[in-house]
């Protein structure tokens, strides 16, 4: 059968990856999540000293890039690919509010877009991939066989994040997790480069009132329709 390029692209923590590594299991596809890639960047940021509080120092990035190597490696007991940064596995540390917090800053410098950009690119070039991010239909794959977008209420989205940091045992408020959620929609709909939009052909899902059995069901279905 032939091999698609499915992007998903959407606001925070609409479920996007839940859905797109279902997805990619079902269909033996390579599922790559894009957001990943950039708090691995911000994550090197923090590292090195470049941001403080709200100071970030973009020229210091920018001069850096090359040093920065981002890779995923999959995990068989997980089912998906975890992410490293410079040969050491990121995965958990990335996921963490003061990364959130800063890595739509490091998302909208356009040095930073055109690196991580490029390598998406070639990890879809042979198509059969599920990449989920914010401008994987309009940027990355402007012709992705399918390319939807999800959507959801801001306070289900934080109610979501907020119970899967608690459950890692992150000690975290609900209003700083909702007050994030809702800077990144903002910072990630209004940069200049890439902002987050809804591609013309995109499908919108809006699973606010889906349960995660109809959400799947229905994004199926559209594969089906797609092949
Ligand atoms: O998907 P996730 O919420 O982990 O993404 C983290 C951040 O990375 C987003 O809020 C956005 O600023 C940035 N991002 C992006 N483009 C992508 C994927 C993520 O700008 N394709």
């Amino acid at each position: 059968m032939n091999k698609i390029t499915i992007a998903i692209d959407g606001y925070s923590s609409t479920g996007k990856s839940t859905i797109a590594k279902q997805l990619a299991k079902r269909l033996g596809y390579v599922y790559v999540d894009t957001g990943a890639m950039y708090r691995a960047v911000t994550l090197y940021a923090m590292q090195k000293d470049l941001i403080h509080e709200s100071d970030f120092n973009v020229e210091a990035l920018i001069y850096q890039l090359d040093k920065i190597n981002i890779t995923f490696k999959y995990n068989i007991d997980l089912g998906f690919a975890e992410v490293y940064l410079n040969g050491v596995n990121v995965e958990k540390r990335i996921r963490t509010l003061d990364v959130s917090g800063f890595v739509s800053k490091v998302a909208a410098v356009s040095d930073v877009r055109q690196k991580l950009v490029a390598i998406q690119q070639q990890m879809g070039q042979d198509k059969g991939v599920v990449m989920d991010g914010r401008d994987i239909g309009t940027v990355v794959f402007p012709d992705a066989e399918l390319k939807l977008f999800m959507t959801s209420s801001a306070e289900k989205r934080a109610q979501r994040r907020f119970k899967e940091l608690k459950d890692r045992g992150d000690d975290v408020l609900y209003e700083d997790v909702l007050k994030n959620v809702q800077e990144r929609d903002f910072l990630d709909s209004n940069r200049k480069d890439s902002p987050l939009v809804k591609a013309k052909d995109a499908i919108e899902i809006d699973n606010s009132n889906l349960s995660l059995e109809e959400q799947f069901e229905k994004v199926l279905r559209l594969v089906r329709m797609t092949l």
